[in-house]
């Protein structure tokens, strides 16, 4: 089995990304473990704090170890990455030993692909700006910007979303990106 790390970019009970992210489990489950990493667990960045790093830091950073590829699925805040999840990658890109020159860190080299559940725009500026943002901290990321959704009318107000089959057979096409490559 291939293990997938899953971040899921709201901390909503009622979340739409983490409604979407429960139908991508679903989808790979066959041939992978998933494994949530929740970015709101983690303190905010302090470098007056990174040596030793806070526990919620060490989990985080031997969760992604273990994980084949990251999946993230987050909404955007304002047409930017929500924040809670910048921070868990900054948090992530910081080298691991104090002073190493290399700058290794728990996210080089790692695989990522970016989903999201929004308004009208399909979270297209907050998917962009992550890709950047990933591909800076030296991650590789597969399906460019990835797959953006939007949400209808009745999402917005009675809290109900039912995704069509065209957001089943996009989720389904990352899968199966996702198991080419890893
Ligand atoms: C602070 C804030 C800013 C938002 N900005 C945007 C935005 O720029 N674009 C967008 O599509 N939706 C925006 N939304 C609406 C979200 O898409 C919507 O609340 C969505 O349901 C959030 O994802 P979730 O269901 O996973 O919590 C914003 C919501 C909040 C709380």
């Amino acid at each position: 089995m291939k293990k997938l790390l899953f971040v899921v970019g709201s901390k909503r009970k009622g979340s739409f990304n983490r409604q979407l992210s429960l139908m991508a489990k679903d989808i790979v489950s066959q041939w992978a473990e998933v494994e949530y990493l929740d970015p709101y667990q983690l303190p905010f960045m302090d470098q007056d704090c990174e040596f030793p790093a806070p526990d919620p830091v060490d989990v985080a950073r031997k969760a992604v170890s273990e994980a084949d590829m990251i999946w993230v699925f987050t909404p955007e805040y304002n047409h930017q990455i929500p924040g809670a999840v910048k921070n868990m990658f900054d948090w992530l890109s910081r080298p691991l030993q104090q002073g190493d020159p290399n700058m290794v860190s728990a996210v080089k080299g790692k695989k990522a692909i970016l989903t999201g559940v929004g308004g009208g725009k399909r979270t297209v500026f907050c998917r962009t700006a992550l890709k950047e943002l990933l591909e800076f901290i030296s991650m590789e990321v597969i399906d460019g910007e990835g797959r953006g959704f939007s949400l209808d009318r009745r999402a917005f107000t009675e809290g109900i979303w039912e995704p069509g089959e065209e957001v089943v057979a996009e989720l389904k096409e990352q899968a199966e990106l996702i198991k080419k490559s890893v």
